[in-house]
């Protein structure tokens, strides 16, 4: 496909998402650059993108900016501006203040307000006419993730002659908690404007399919959904909608190639060297969100240190946290915990030159994190609730070496697909703990053995697959 040109209604693949791929950063002396976005939405949908030369619409990060389309090696990028208002309700707010902790099993306290659905609905019409703009006449638009659920039908309106997918990246809650929603049959009947509804796992599919039928009064089909099989059918109008599952994943031989690079392994070993090198290098690497179960893997490792099963000496635990949201009160709140959780296991068990927790409040660059996932002995990955996650795949991914091992919770989308990790419960501390001394313990065969394992899934599970199966069954992308 040639490159897309920038203007109106030129773009054959569109994918919509609440963020474009990149950020526009401002600094005090007035001067802009453009930044990689937070997140996994980002991380799988962008090389997919680039290589299909298709077109993205969404907020480039900043509020009250108005940029023109660009084109971004072979991706065309169409911003749509947000006011700081609309930051307030549509994304602090209702996307991220009611959406997000009712979609991740109320973790916290999903707020509903009534101005902020407001936003959302004002927004979600924004979203949707800028891609009635960009979207050639019978285009493929791919919609992304909860902030952006009413676009489909809104689109449909305004054009339908469009082949519509929406594609949730986190989790879609139990019915006994989507039914708290006072917009809740609002939000379906947003969704069944697409003509393939996905999700990660296939129970999210048939939680939508339950809802579709008793707040819409739709007839779905009975049977099981599978992965990425069997998708649920539902008769809407004239038109059928199917509801899928499809487990998304990482640009997984990129990854394996980066971490095989010179310049990875000698900053892996420069990492370990930096860190006093230790015998054991435990890591985290999160958005700085409360659903990823930082506070608990620090209590775990807190725990471990104060019953002497784990001696300060040995270890060092490295927590990479992209700062996220910080406007938002459950954020703050998050945060001062675990950075009061940093210091007191560092005061309680650093020694001078040699913390036991280094925790960096910051983001780092693909290769740089390459090296932090070859460098660690251990991967720690506990959220209480996640869609997918991507980090524990792209630890896998690096590790040519079948060398350390993966803790990863049961309540992240991919322990499904990911059995070979220790998996835990992240509400049990006690097993947390001691999956954290049984991968710290590890005999090196069985830990090869494991990661072997792991490696064949995520190297032959890959974000092509897991975009080549949603736009297959999309009907708009040729069979394998
Ligand atoms: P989420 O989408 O909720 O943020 P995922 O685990 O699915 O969670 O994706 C997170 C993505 O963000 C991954 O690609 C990961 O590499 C990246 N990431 C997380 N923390 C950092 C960090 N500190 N620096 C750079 N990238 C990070
Ligand atoms: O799916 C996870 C997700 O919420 C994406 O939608 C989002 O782009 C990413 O995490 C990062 O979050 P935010 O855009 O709110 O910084």
């Amino acid at each position: 496909m040639s490159e897309p040109g920038i203007g109106n209604a030129s773009a054959d693949f569109v994918v919509v998402a609440n963020r474009l791929p990149v950020d526009l950063e401002r600094s005090a002396d007035g001067t802009q650059r453009w930044t990689a976005s937070p997140g996994g939405l980002v991380s799988a949908l962008e090389p997919f993108l680039r290589s299909r030369k298709g077109a993205w619409v969404g907020w480039p990060g900043v509020p009250g900016v108005e940029v023109d389309p660009f084109s971004d090696e072979g991706m065309v990028l169409y911003p749509v501006t947000l006011t700081a208002e609309d930051v307030r309700d549509y994304y602090e707010g209702f996307s991220n203040a009611t959406l997000w902790p009712l979609y991740h099993d109320v973790v916290e306290r999903p707020v509903f307000d009534r101005s902020w659905w407001e936003s959302y609905v004002k927004v979600n019409r924004r979203f949707a006419e800028a891609s009635a703009n960009v979207a050639a006449e019978g285009a493929t638009v791919w919609v992304q993730d909860y902030q952006l659920q009413l676009v489909p039908s809104m689109l449909r309106e305004l054009r339908p002659d469009l082949r519509i997918g929406f594609f949730l990246h986190i989790p879609f809650p139990p019915v006994e908690l989507f039914m708290q929603l006072p917009w809740r049959a609002e939000i379906v009947r947003g969704l069944i404007g697409a003509d393939l509804v996905g999700f990660h796992r296939p129970g999210g599919a048939q939680n939508f399919l339950w809802l579709a039928r008793t707040l819409v009064g739709l007839e779905p089909s009975r049977g099981a959904v599978g992965v990425r099989s069997r998708p649920g059918l539902m008769q809407v109008g004239n038109r059928t909608v199917r509801v899928g599952a499809f487990p998304i994943s990482i640009d997984a031989a990129g990854l394996d190639t980066l971490a095989r690079s010179k310049e990875v392994a000698e900053r892996a070993a420069q990492v370990r060297h930096d860190l006093g090198d230790p015998k054991t290098v435990l890591l985290g690497v999160d958005r700085l969100d409360y659903t990823k179960g930082i506070d608990l893997r620090l209590q775990a490792l807190h725990e471990l240190l104060h019953e002497g099963r784990v001696r300060p000496e040995d270890v060092t635990f490295v927590q990479l946290a992209t700062p996220s949201r910080e406007r938002v009160e459950h954020y703050q709140r998050m945060r001062s915990d675990i950075e009061q959780m940093v210091g007191r296991i560092n005061g309680e068990f650093a020694r001078v030159g040699h913390p036991v927790v280094h925790y960096l409040h910051q983001s780092v660059s693909r290769t740089e994190l390459a090296a932090f996932y070859s460098a660690a002995d251990i991967m720690v990955v506990t959220p209480l609730r996640d869609g997918m996650n991507l980090v524990c795949k792209e630890y896998v991914a690096c590790r040519h070496d079948l060398g350390g091992a993966l803790v990863l919770s049961e309540f992240a989308g991919a322990a499904a697909e990911l059995t070979s990790a220790f998996l835990v419960n992240p509400h049990d501390l006690d097993g947390v703990k001691n999956a954290l001394e049984a991968a710290i313990t590890l005999d090196p065969a069985e830990g090869r053995r494991r990661m072997r394992a792991l490696r064949r899934q995520v190297l032959t599970h890959d974000v092509d697959r897991w975009a080549r199966s949603f736009l297959e069954a999309l009907g708009s992308e040729p069979a394998a």
